[in-house]
């Protein structure tokens, strides 16, 4: 059985001054097609790091990360630039929206740049539209958009190119509860109408407990703190 994303022995270290500080101490995970994992762990334990390593957004020291079996990082610059585009969608704790670019351009961004034809991307635009409930918004810039707003288009955005899998970075972290609880639902419903791989690094205890798996990140050490909850059911969320 293929794992659709296969991590073994990640490393990744920065130098402070005089000190070296391992983000991520080797480590390895692997993740079923269409399943959801959270990562949760307190603030400083690499969750970030590993999740950008994974995304391909940022270069570990040593280890391999495998996407379908191909090794993202063996791949260069331009390769890893198209493969991002084609199969990986990523939605940052801050959005990232473009403020110049008004909603509809900033989720087609990765169209334009996987030269994308019109044909291919419309119907998966409409259906995200519609499922994210921005179809009025399309038009308005960034700081024309609420909190809530702002991350339903960026969500938009990471999942235009109907990505195999995608990688959340505190998807929610900057909204209220409410809109919290909107905007996961919105991403659950979404994962579920399209079938992706969804790999989520999230505070909220409330929101991890929908994975299929919950992983523990501390001091750049991951280790499993809750597996399926039906072994025989590994992709079902329940949610
Ligand atoms: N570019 C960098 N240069 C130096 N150190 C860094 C860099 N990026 C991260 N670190 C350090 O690596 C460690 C892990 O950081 P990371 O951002 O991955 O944590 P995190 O678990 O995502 O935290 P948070 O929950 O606050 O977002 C921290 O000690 C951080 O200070
Ligand atoms: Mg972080």
């Amino acid at each position: 059985m293929g794992y659709i994303l296969q991590t073994e022995s990640v490393i990744k270290q920065y130098k402070q001054y005089d000190a070296v500080i391992t983000a991520v101490n080797r480590v390895s995970i692997k993740v079923e097609e269409g399943e959801f994992v959270a990562i949760i762990g307190a603030s400083g334990s690499g969750k970030s790091t590993f999740l950008h390593i994974c995304a391909g957004l940022d270069k570990a020291d040593a280890g391999s990360v495998k996407i379908r079996g191909n090794d993202i990082t063996k791949m260069s610059a331009d390769e890893l630039g198209r493969f991002r585009g084609n199969n990986l969608g990523f939605i940052f704790q801050k959005h990232n929206l473009i403020p110049q670019f008004t909603a509809l351009e900033n989720i087609l961004i990765p169209t334009i740049m996987c030269n994308k034809e019109d044909a291919s991307y419309q119907e998966s635009l409409r259906k995200l539209v519609e499922t994210l409930d921005i179809q009025d918004r399309l038009s308005h810039l960034p700081s024309e958009l609420s909190g809530g707003q702002q991350q339903r288009v960026a969500i938009a955005r990471a999942l235009i190119n109907m990505p195999q899998i995608i990688f959340a970075d505190e998807p929610t972290g900057n909204l209220d509860r409410a809109n919290a609880d909107e905007v996961l639902s919105l991403l659950l419903k979404t994962k579920e109408v399209m079938g992706q791989t969804l790999i989520m690094v999230t505070h909220d205890l409330s929101i991890a407990e929908h994975a299929d798996r919950i992983f523990r990140m501390d001091n750049g050490i991951l280790s499993l703190e809750r597996d399926y909850l039906d072994p025989t059911k590994k992709t079902i969320n329940g949610y």
